[in-house]
């Protein structure tokens, strides 16, 4: 089948969260079974272009676009360049303003949060993969559309692009976070050239999308919802808890829809194996795997030396690698980093994002040059692998979590999850101490409910105690670990099932 996903993350060039790993691990695995996959991705100023491999130019084109021009906003062509190359093997196209200099769109330092309008910006994004799929006359089988970024494609493709159903794509919106679903205002949606009126009376029950009631407002998610032929989200749990728990938010009335409830899936996130691989990974100073596990000490020791902690392979090294927004539980997170120092264990924290100032503070206070513990505020890819190498446990205490990666990644670098039953982390990880489960919920970790300290402080406790008490365990439990199948395979396979099921 021809797939071509449209999304703002691309791990590695273009990574801010999971969202960038699941797109280049679902694209190769899909790729890996003989589809053809390519992906369209924002060109930002901050690529690194040298981890493109045959960077060219493609083509211009121009893409209608709406402006602000003396209080009215007109529709006018915004010249745009298409580049082609390859991340990790998947063909990408790379889509921008073609003269940058007058228009900051996707220029800056960072994937979000440039100096640009991010809502300008994606709207223009949609409406330009769409014009060059157009215009170049690819008619994919799917078009799979990564969160709010991408989903006001599916109103512009069957309003502008196909609005008798006579080309055959078909479209999927994949759902990774419903924390932030795109809330723009109705006048908004004319930076793609379309009036966003068209929307509110196509679709009357589109009338719900409002928030607080307020009719001149739009929300892109839950356009998606409604235009695309089937949504997916990122685990079966979470599919659960947006259809009969909370974690619709506002957009519980959308989700109340009997034909829209029918077409959606929670299919389970996999990681890329071959990226995640500490058997191969060149970021270690040492590869290990379920059969030669000794590589995870010198790891271990390896990360304590270069952090500069004391240097001491019995003590329990507890990590967190995470972007740190509330979703993560904040308060979760310092309740373990407290809880394991106070318990002779060693803390790393690995942690980006804006609630930092709090770790900041305590990273240079309290925890400055502390021989137990290192708080690293900042975002770095080797320094991820390598925690994740050395630890003995990941905390993984968030408040929901549509997913969650690291959770897998520490299980295939043999660090055992600890983390709090909700969404995809219900999913992967299972109490050791638990009932025993079939093959389907191998004990792996641990894990609690509630959301006070106490309630982690259970959990790690409990894996603090294992870990210094019944070394032997530890290890059979770590090795047990590595062998489980975190792979895309399975979920590959579902979501292949899924795009069949909707083609034309
Ligand atoms: P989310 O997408 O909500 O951030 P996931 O668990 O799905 O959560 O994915 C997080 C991904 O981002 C993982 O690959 C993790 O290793 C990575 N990551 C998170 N924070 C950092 C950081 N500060 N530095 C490097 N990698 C990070
Ligand atoms: C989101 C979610 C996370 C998920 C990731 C990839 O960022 O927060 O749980 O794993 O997307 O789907």
């Amino acid at each position: 089948m021809h797939i071509i996903h449209i999304t703002a993350e691309m791990a590695p060039i273009a990574k801010v969260g999971g969202l960038g790993d699941v797109v280049t691990g679902l694209a190769k695995a899909a790729l890996a079974r003989g589809h053809f996959v390519t992906v369209m991705l924002p060109f930002y100023e901050c690529l690194p272009k040298d981890q493109i491999e045959g960077l060219k130019h493609e083509c211009d084109i121009e893409v209608p676009k709406g402006y602000r021009w003396d209080g009215e906003i007109r529709v006018g062509p915004l010249k745009t360049s298409v580049f082609w190359g390859r991340v990790q093997g998947c063909p990408v196209y790379l889509i921008k303003p073609a003269d940058d200099t007058n228009c900051n769109i996707f220029r800056g330092g960072r994937i979000y949060g440039g100096s640009y309008n991010e809502m300008e910006a994606y709207l223009y994004f949609c409406r330009a993969c769409l014009e060059y799929l157009n215009v170049s006359q690819q008619n994919p089988h799917v078009l799979q559309l990564h969160d709010w970024h991408a989903a006001a494609a599916s109103m512009l493709y069957w309003d502008v692009y196909n609005p008798n159903g006579f080309s055959r794509t078909r479209l999927m919106l994949t759902i990774h976070n419903l924390d932030n679903t795109g809330e723009t205002r109705q006048d908004e949606f004319f930076f793609t050239g379309v009036p966003g009126e068209n929307f509110a009376t196509i679709d009357k029950a589109l009338d719900e999308r409002t928030i607080g009631h307020n009719p001149e407002r739009l929300n892109l998610m839950k356009g998606g919802i409604v235009y695309c032929n089937a949504v997916t989200t990122v685990s079966p749990t979470y599919a659960n808890e947006v259809l009969n728990g909370g974690a619709a938010g506002w957009l519980r009335s959308t989700f109340a829809r009997p034909e829209l409830r029918s077409k959606f899936h929670g299919i389970l996130n996999g990681i890329d194996c071959e990226e995640w691989n500490p058997a191969t990974d060149a970021l270690l100073p040492a590869n290990f795997d379920a059969d030669r596990p000794a590589g995870k000490a010198l790891c271990k020791e390896f990360l304590q030396k270069g952090l500069g902690l004391e240097v001491d392979p019995r003590k329990p090294l507890v990590a967190v690698v995470s972007r740190l927004v509330p979703q993560k539980g904040i308060h979760l997170i310092k309740a373990a980093l407290f809880r394991t120092v106070e318990k002779g264990g060693q803390f790393v924290l690995l942690g980006s994002g804006h609630s930092d100032p709090a770790f900041r503070q305590l990273a240079d206070g309290q925890f400055k040059d502390h021989p137990n513990c290192r708080l690293k505020i900042m975002y770095s890819e080797r320094l991820a692998h390598m925690i994740y190498a050395a630890a003995d446990v990941v905390v993984v205490p968030s408040m929901f979590e549509p997913c969650g990666l690291t959770q897998m990644i520490a299980l295939r670098y043999g660090a055992v999850p600890l983390v709090r039953r909700t969404g995809g982390l219900a999913d992967t990880v299972f109490d050791v101490d638990g009932p025993a489960g079939g093959p389907a919920q191998p004990r792996n970790g641990f894990v609690f409910d509630g959301s006070d300290d106490g309630a982690l402080h259970g959990a790690l406790d409990r894996a603090l105690t294992l870990y210094t008490t019944q070394p032997e365990r530890w290890a059979a439990l770590q090795q047990d670990n590595m062998r489980l199948d975190v792979s895309w395979g399975k979920s590959a396979k579902s979501y292949v099932d899924v795009y069949r099921s909707i083609s034309a």
